[in-house]
């Protein structure tokens, strides 16, 4: 059981920081790399110990950081190294080649992949979601994740070679309900009423093509230039939107589910609440051994849990990881265990 209320110095369910340069960050630094550092590694390898000796589906490999160290830390165990963004598979492909034919690669989406393993039949021992976007994908302006003067408003995780609508077409196409229910609801965003008003005001003037459009019009929302979290908050609704990435996590978690063995191991690290709901609605709902309504006097359920949630409580990273890592402050993982 790994629990995140134990926090650094208790030692459970981490490697514990020992010293200035302990052996959890000589950890994290063997795996981190210019393109992303992944987060909460150490606790990441750990908990997937059991799954170690079979196959582990990473849906999100991006720079390869997680898989890199289950593969170093595992000897038995395979990669099915999946990705949407075709530069990240390239990534992953030559920091991963080391390991000859334990990894497969897959340019897909995890939604996609997962359905695919579950079609299999029950035949991974393990499968990792870490959500959202690497670092090198918020870096790169052209890819327009992020707010940087001059970035197109673009925000597809596969690039324009996925076809798709960009966030772009969003705010030129959308009507403003749905634009003020994005940024509500997604963005968690209090003045989304008046950035949706201001969008469409302007729209008719000018289309929305590059960053500074949006914030333009955020700042004539607001009447002064809107706030860092602000800005971080619309652009995230917007690229959460424009990838789908909740319809994508919905559908993959029952399918990673039943492509698990007996007790495989299912780890997902999300950083927005609206990610991390769901995890932990599945999760917990998979642990239940019955799901009747509670009108109904007899269990006609499937009557007995599917299996265990192996975090008690959510876990974080520890204050030293963030501030060697300020990007990993939102993460939150959780696993669960698949009855054996
Ligand atoms: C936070 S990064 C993962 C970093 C990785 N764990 C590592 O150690 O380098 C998230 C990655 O997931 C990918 N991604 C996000 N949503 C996806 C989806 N629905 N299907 C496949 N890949 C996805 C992104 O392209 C990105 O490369």
């Amino acid at each position: 059981m790994v629990d995140g209320e134990a926090e650094p110095g208790s030692g459970r369910g981490r490697l514990e920081d020992r010293g200035h340069q302990g052996p959890a960050d000589a950890f994290r630094a063997r795996h981190g790399s210019d393109y992303h550092h992944p987060v909460m590694v150490e606790e990441v390898v750990k908990i997937l110990e059991p799954a170690g000796e079979g196959e582990i589906l990473d849906g999100t490999v991006g720079g390869g950081g997680h898989a890199e160290a289950l593969l170093s830390t595992y000897p038995g165990c395979r990669i099915l190294a999946v990705d949407r963004d075709p530069e990240a598979l390239e990534e992953a492909r030559g920091r991963l080649a080391p390991f000859g034919d334990r990894v497969r690669f897959l340019k897909a989406r995890f939604d996609e992949a997962a359905v695919g393993a579950s079609l299999a039949g029950p035949v991974l021992s393990g499968g990792l979601l870490d959500l959202g976007v690497s670092s090198r994908q918020i870096d790169r302006s052209e890819r327009g994740f992020a707010f940087r003067t001059g970035a197109p408003l673009d925000m597809r995780m596969e690039g324009a070679e996925g076809g798709g609508f960009t966030a772009a077409d969003i705010l030129n196409q959308w009507e403003e309900g749905k634009l003020k229910e994005l940024f509500r609801r997604i963005g968690e965003e209090p003045r989304a009423r008046f950035i949706a008003r201001e969008v469409v005001r302007r729209r008719r003037e000018i289309p929305f093509r590059v960053a500074d459009d949006l914030l333009e019009t955020m700042e004539a929302a607001f009447r002064r230039p809107p706030a860092i979290k602000e800005r971080a908050r619309v652009f995230q609704a917007l690229r959460i939107q424009v990838n789908d990435e909740l319809g994508a996590l919905g559908r993959a978690l029952p399918a990673l589910r039943d492509a698990l063995l007996p007790g495989g191991i299912l780890v997902v690290i999300s950083y927005h609440s609206l990610e991390d709901r769901p995890v932990k609605q599945a999760f917990r709902e998979w642990s239940r051994s019955c799901v009747c309504p509670p009108e109904i006097p007899v269990c006609v359920c499937r009557g007995e849990a599917l299996g265990e949630t192996l975090t008690r409580s959510v876990v974080r990273p520890t204050p030293k990881e963030v501030e060697g890592n300020p990007r990993s402050r939102s993460a939150r993982l959780r696993a669960w265990r698949k009855a054996a």
